[in-house]
């Protein structure tokens, strides 16, 4: 390790590692929720996803993990999230492994909790993407080394704080930014609730009775809101929750696993958003997805691929926290 100079940042192979790496909050440490990360965590990782977007930018090399290495395990398709941790970790140095939990022998009965002993003899940190949130923190108690939720039926933390990068990359400052989530309350839902909450957003969801995020992350999103000034909101009115927007943001109506239910999605539509929806939003307000997405189903063509849409900027985002998130936890 290089000492500390002067200028109070820490050199590594020649570049400045972000100051958030020495404050060494999040180092070594898993985060399978967004209940696991502080306002400080959050802070931290924004501030390092903009530093490392800004060197990416500039064609800075940022060889910060030179010779450590990334295990993914993936029990679901992905193309943001495993490209991101796999270019992500090739850009900060290091190297990504790749295991489809389909061809792992878990598939002839190995247990998940030997898997992540294996694997933690392998790697420095593993990314996986389990259907059941209960086989990620499995798969975390066995592991001896810092796990990432790559997407459980439960949460998607790092999705949500690549998001909050986004738009605080559009808006400058996210205090009291109006969010509005249109449709399923599923895990992205329950991951921007908390996380938006966290960082001082006003998030407002509107939902199906039905399809509402569970109470009790909704409570967990209250409490935190309380403290950066943040403002949580149920409603099963669209065009209340999207009122003075400065995003509007949804996800399929099907999530990943799920069998197709007709019913869920005849409940669903009216959430549907449209130009209808956009025109009560703020000027200048936004359309996200965090995608893949089915044009027509849970968003009108015209608004996913119309000037509002952000979708692809936003996806961009998933490699600078990414890499956020590698550098926090194994700089
Ligand atoms: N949004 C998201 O997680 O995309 P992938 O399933 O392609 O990783």
């Amino acid at each position: 390790m290089g000492g500390r100079g002067g200028t109070g940042v820490r050199e590594h192979g020649g570049a400045a590692l972000p100051p958030a790496v020495d404050a060494g909050r999040l180092r070594g440490r898993s985060v399978l929720s967004d209940l696991d990360l502080s306002a400080a965590d959050v802070a931290d990782l924004l501030d390092t996803g903009a530093r490392l977007k800004a060197m990416r930018l500039r064609h800075e090399p940022h060889p910060f993990l030179a010779g450590k290495t990334l295990g993914l395990i993936f029990q679901h398709p992905s193309t943001r999230t495993r490209n991101a941790f796999q270019a992500g970790m090739e850009q900060l140095g290091g190297h990504a492994t790749f295991l489809g939990a389909s061809e792992s022998q878990m598939t002839r009965g190995e247990t998940i909790a030997d898997t992540a002993r294996i694997m933690s003899r392998y790697v420095d940190a593993v990314a996986a993407r389990f259907a059941r949130h209960e086989e990620m923190e499995e798969f975390a108690a066995s592991a001896s080394v810092p796990v990432y939720n790559a997407l459980s039926e439960r949460f998607h933390p790092i999705e949500a704080l690549s998001d909050l990068l986004a738009l605080r990359e559009r808006f400058e400052d996210l205090k009291g930014v109006k969010l509005a989530y249109l449709g399923d309350g599923n895990n992205v839902c329950h991951s921007l609730l908390v996380s938006g909450a966290t960082a001082g957003l006003h998030v407002a969801v509107a939902a199906p009775p039905e399809h509402r995020p569970d109470p009790a992350i909704v409570a967990a999103a209250e409490a935190r809101a309380a403290g950066p000034g943040g403002r949580v909101e149920i409603t099963d009115d669209p065009f209340a929750a999207a009122a003075g927007a400065d995003a509007v943001y949804t996800d399929v109506h099907e999530s990943m696993g799920e069998p197709t239910d007709d019913a869920k999605k005849a409940s669903l539509a009216p959430y549907k958003v449209t130009e209808a929806i956009m025109a009560v939003t703020r000027p200048g307000g936004v359309f996200m997805h965090c995608l893949p997405m089915r044009r027509g189903e849970e968003v009108e063509e015209a608004v996913a691929d119309g000037p509002r849409s952000i979708v692809f900027e936003q996806a961009e985002h998933r490699l600078h926290m990414h890499k956020a998130m590698l550098l926090l936890t194994l700089g």
